[in-house]
């Protein structure tokens, strides 16, 4: 039988950058196709040159035997390839129904049916899984539940290949398994899927066949059977995992940099999403590498987003270097010397329509405190550079586009941004969610390089093999409430899983 898929000898340049240099991919019916490859390697534009998004410079294309030419994602759609994409396409003031259903809406000409729309996009969702009301608005809706509308629009269609880009990043552990088992679901029914993911633990988990990508280059495909993990790693950055940054030190002090007491924030009746806390107490030292661990929605984002002065507290007192302070706004966090690396990124942090220069050094140089006028060019290039080199930002030169830049050298801007600024406290939400599995050890690195020079730490990751690795102690977190704490040594998955999950566990309040 023939390939549902073929792509051969695909060239695709942008101004600057070879994106893609003689790749070739193929994908089965009914197969789970993971594509990886390293922040920056093609993935993505591999992706959209299928979907009719980008055409290519030169290469064939095979859609089930015969050689098709893909124009328009309209067309890529017509033929049954759906893809999700790496940054939401949602429109935010719709409702979920409409979302799913936009443009092709079910109802007699111009009538739009609304009670049809409501029972399909019902339909759809009960399949996978989705309790919410389908006439919620998507701007109420968290990361994670826009990921799962994203989803049932593909499923919605009625497509032969799917490809995912990232589907996980912004999933919690719960979410995840049940996405992987709806595309074993779709595998089962015949429908090809291609995975893009920085989580190799997926890969090993629900892939059936991988390809990796290098520089814009083939670096290797094989039956997932024929593969490890550290087969994989090589393959995409050229080193075995083992010569990757593992922490063995920790520089925590007795000094404590930033006291939380009894931190209280009110529910907030427009935003369901948005978890109360109840009271949060805690202490940071120089040094520290404190990590918060907690379920989507436990209130970790909340906690870092009251002290850095993002959202108001009602109750609660914050001594930041033995001082009480008041941080009312994020220019009075910045201003004592707190950097915050928000968690939605795309959303929060970057300016897409400035350079990777002007991004990076924001913070840094103090464009937020009006010092405009000062910015020195040449320190300002000196410090992209470096780093530019600490991260391996894959950028044409420094003027380029943020919002050309692939998804995870998006990222690292942000990170490198925050810690040019050199804080005396740095909170971390999410740091390497859709960075690759090299650059999650280089930024891992940077954290500890900070902490050896006594900037203290708070570090929010629902990855608990993360939390595990750079943690010199853990708090866990849930419902708005901190649930146990414990030392570096101490601290199991197992018993962080415990102390975080929503049921089971006594409740203590
Ligand atoms: N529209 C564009 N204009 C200019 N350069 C681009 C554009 N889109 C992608 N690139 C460049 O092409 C290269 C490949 O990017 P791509 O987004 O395909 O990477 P990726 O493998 O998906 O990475 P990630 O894992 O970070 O999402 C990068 O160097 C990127 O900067
Ligand atoms: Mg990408």
């Amino acid at each position: 039988m023939t390939a549902i898929l073929e792509m051969r000898s695909i060239n695709k340049a942008f101004p600057g950058v070879q994106a893609l240099s003689e790749v070739t991919l193929t994908v089965e019916r009914g197969q789970i196709h993971g594509l990886l490859g390293e922040n920056g390697a093609g993935k993505s534009t591999l992706m959209k040159i299928l979907a009719g998004v980008y055409a290519p410079d030169s290469g064939e294309i095979l859609f089930d035997g015969a050689s098709v030419s893909i124009a328009t994602p309209h067309q890529a759609q017509q033929m049954g390839i759906v893809t999700i994409y790496q940054e939401f396409t949602l429109v935010p003031h719709l409702t979920i129904a409409e979302n799913v259903f936009i443009g092709r809406e079910p109802g007699v000409g111009a009538f739009l049916s609304w009670g049809r729309l409501r029972d399909q996009t019902r339909a759809v969702m009960d399949g996978l899984g989705i309790t919410l009301d389908p006439m919620t608005p998507v701007s109420a809706l968290s990361v994670a539940e826009q990921q799962m509308v994203e989803i049932a629009r593909a499923l919605s269609m009625q497509s032969k290949v799917i490809v995912m880009d990232e589907p996980t990043s912004a999933l919690s552990e719960h979410e995840v398994h049940q996405l992987l088992d709806i595309c074993r679901d779709l595998k089962a029914k015949g429908i090809s899927i291609i995975f893009i993911t920085h989580h190799l633990e997926e890969v090993m988990r629900v892939c059936d066949h991988i390809t990796v990508l290098r520089d814009g280059r083939n670096a290797g495909s094989a039956p997932i059977g024929d593969v490890t993990l550290d087969n994989i790693i090589q393959m995409m950055v050229g080193r075995s995992a083992s010569e990757l940054f593992k922490r063995t030190q920790s520089y925590a002090t007795a000094e404590t940099v930033l006291s939380v007491r009894d931190l209280r924030t009110a529910a907030d009746p427009n935003n369901p999403n948005k978890t109360a806390l109840h009271g949060i107490s805690f202490e940071v030292r120089r040094g520290e590498i404190l990590g918060i661990a907690g379920l989507i929605g436990a209130g970790r984002t909340e906690a870092a987003r009251a002290i850095f002065g993002a959202d108001r507290f009602e109750h609660g007192a914050i001594t930041f270097e033995g001082k009480p302070v008041a941080i009312r706004s994020p220019l009075d966090a910045i201003r004592l010397g707190i950097g915050l690396i928000p968690e939605d990124r795309k959303q929060q942090a970057l300016f897409l329509a400035l350079a990777v220069r002007e991004n990076l050094s924001i913070a840094a140089l103090g464009r937020l405190l009006h010092w405009i006028n000062f910015v020195r060019f040449d320190a300002e290039r000196q410090m992209v550079e470096r780093y530019r080199q600490a991260l391996n930002i894959r950028m044409s030169g420094q003027d380029q586009t943020v919002g050309n830049l692939s998804g995870g050298n998006q990222q690292k801007v942000v990170i490198a941004r925050w810690l040019a600024m050199e804080p005396k406290l740095l909170i971390v939400d999410e740091p390497t969610r859709g960075i690759d599995v090299a650059a999650k050890a280089e930024v891992h690195q940077l954290l500890d390089e900070l902490a050896s020079r006594g900037i203290a730490i708070v570090m929010i990751s629902s990855e608990l093999p993360e939390i595990l690795s750079m943690s010199d102690r853990i708090l866990t977190i849930r419902e708005g409430r901190l649930t146990g704490e414990f030392q570096r040594a101490e601290a199991t998955e197992e018993r962080l899983m415990q102390a975080m999950a929503l049921s089971g566990a006594s409740a203590s309040s």
